[in-house]
């Protein structure tokens, strides 16, 4: 029962804040505080004495089959080091993302974690905590008088932008939501990933970020010669849809039915793009920026796989044939992603969007600092015009 109510709570929250056009996390939004919840260790990975993985479940989920709510850590796994799995804690956490389907499933950064010896210890331990402390209630209170209405719609723009994917049988080439073609990036990631407007952007008129990925070009689903075309609105829609939820797995079932393998988008497309190819044209880059990145090992060491416009281009990389074709231009990657995910990604790859090719560099937290500087400071030189990225639209023909 406490879960239910705790889920609502956090369900109306969550929707409310996106049902006003915001996304479920971001720079300027940092997350949802929970003090002193009590939780179920579920899941622990250690490797070489580090903390990979922690799952935190809201019952223990031997006891009650029908217990599917959990929360992946991802800042602070370390603190569980010396707390045995299937044991019971008491955390305050930070929830940084969720998605609810079934019961709910999101991801948080940890603060503080106490074992506790078992449940009903937790439980009350939890309460005199409480009452003792009367920590200051975050600040659901103000944001939660969200109305029915405004859930029910979110709700089902959610599910109208699912079909929509369906429909333009985005899955023949990308992963969504788990399961789906891998001919093209990934659309299956945690967290708030891109900057505000540029998927709506991006899909309303794609350009090329892949300079090694030869083999086929986004569509541009606005197009009269696509079929279906879809609208504008109907691109925001998508657009919300893939910020919002493409992260999560596994689905529902009936999503599952698609008969994605039999679309064959991708050998046809593949044929079309290699008659008429679209050369790669680096963006141009400042002396000055060139320079600073000349100076930092760790920026280089990005280099040894991905462009970064006219600092990197492919002809200075050592292939081909490129063993990374999906790594795309980070100039055009600092354009697109949010500056918190992008750091969150650097940091454990595999987090984040669990089918990447990308391996996690054995970078310290120096390292990582020197890295986020850069990238906050390309991000800003965009923002002033000084760094500007060339976009490589595909024009398609009509066929007889
Ligand atoms: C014929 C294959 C194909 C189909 C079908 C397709 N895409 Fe793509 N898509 C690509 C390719 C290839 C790229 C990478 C382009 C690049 O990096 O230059 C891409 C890139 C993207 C990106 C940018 C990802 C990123 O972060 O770099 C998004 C978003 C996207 N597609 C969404 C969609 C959606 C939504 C649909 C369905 C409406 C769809 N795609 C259908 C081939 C396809
Ligand atoms: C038999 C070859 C073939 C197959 C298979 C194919 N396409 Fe196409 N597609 C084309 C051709 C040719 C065009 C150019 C438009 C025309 O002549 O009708 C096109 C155009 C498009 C466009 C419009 C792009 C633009 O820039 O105008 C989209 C979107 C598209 N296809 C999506 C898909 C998807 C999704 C699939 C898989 C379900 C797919 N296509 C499978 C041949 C194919
Ligand atoms: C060993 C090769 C390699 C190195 C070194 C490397 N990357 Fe990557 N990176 C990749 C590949 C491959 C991908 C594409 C992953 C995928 O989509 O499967 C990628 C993807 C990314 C993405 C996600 C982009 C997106 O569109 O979602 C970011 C961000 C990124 N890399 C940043 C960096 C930074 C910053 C560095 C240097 C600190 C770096 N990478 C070093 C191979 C590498």
């Amino acid at each position: 029962m406490r879960t239910v109510v705790w889920m609502i709570s956090v369900l109306s929250l969550v929707l409310g804040a996106a049902g006003q056009g915001k996304a479920l996390v971001s720079e300027a939004r940092p997350g949802i505080a929970y003090h002193e919840q009590v939780m179920f260790l579920d899941k622990k990975i250690v490797e070489a004495g580090d903390v990979v993985w922690v799952t935190l479940a809201y019952g223990d989920p031997r006891a009650s089959r029908d217990c599917r709510n959990i929360i992946d850590v991802f800042n602070g796994r370390q603190l569980f080091v010396d707390i045995p799995e299937k044991s019971w804690v008491r955390v305050d956490f930070t929830l940084r993302s969720l998605v609810v389907q079934a019961g709910f499933s999101g991801d948080a950064d940890v603060g503080k974690v106490v074992a506790c010896p078992d449940e009903k210890a937790c439980r009350n331990l939890q309460a005199q905590r409480l009452r003792d402390q009367k920590p200051a209630k975050p600040a659901e209170k103000t944001q939660t008088s969200v109305s029915s209405s405004g859930l029910n719609d979110d709700i089902q723009r959610m599910s109208q932008a699912r079909n929509l994917v369906k429909v333009a049988r985005c899955r023949g080439c990308h992963v969504v939501e788990g399961f789906g073609a891998s001919h093209a990036p990934s659309l299956t990631w945690r967290r708030a990933k891109y900057q505000d407007g540029w998927l709506a952007a991006y899909l309303a008129a794609p350009y090329r970020l892949r300079p090694a990925l030869t083999s086929l070009m986004m569509l541009r689903y606005t197009s009269a010669l696509a079929q279906p075309s879809l609208q504008p609105e109907e691109l925001s829609l998508v657009a919300d849809f893939l910020q919002r939820l493409a992260w999560f797995t596994p689905p529902a079932g009936r999503f599952r039915l698609e008969p994605w393998q039999t679309y064959q988008c991708q050998p046809c497309h593949a044929r079309l793009y290699a008659e008429r190819p679209l050369v790669f044209i680096p963006s141009p880059v400042p002396q000055s920026l060139r320079k600073k990145m000349e100076e930092s090992l760790s920026v280089k060491a990005c280099l040894g796989c991905h462009t970064f416009g006219e600092v990197q281009t492919l002809a200075s990389l050592s292939g081909p044939p490129y063993p990374y074709p999906m790594a795309p231009d980070l100039l055009l990657v600092l354009e697109k992603l949010r500056l918190d995910y992008f750091i969150d990604y650097v940091r454990d790859p595999k987090y984040l969007q669990p089918d990447t090719a990308m391996p996690k560099l054995q970078f310290s937290d120096l390292q990582h600092g020197e890295i986020r500087e850069w990238a906050r400071y390309v991000q800003q030189l965009m923002r002033q015009g000084k760094v500007q990225p060339i976009h490589l639209y595909y024009q398609m023909q009509k066929r007889p």
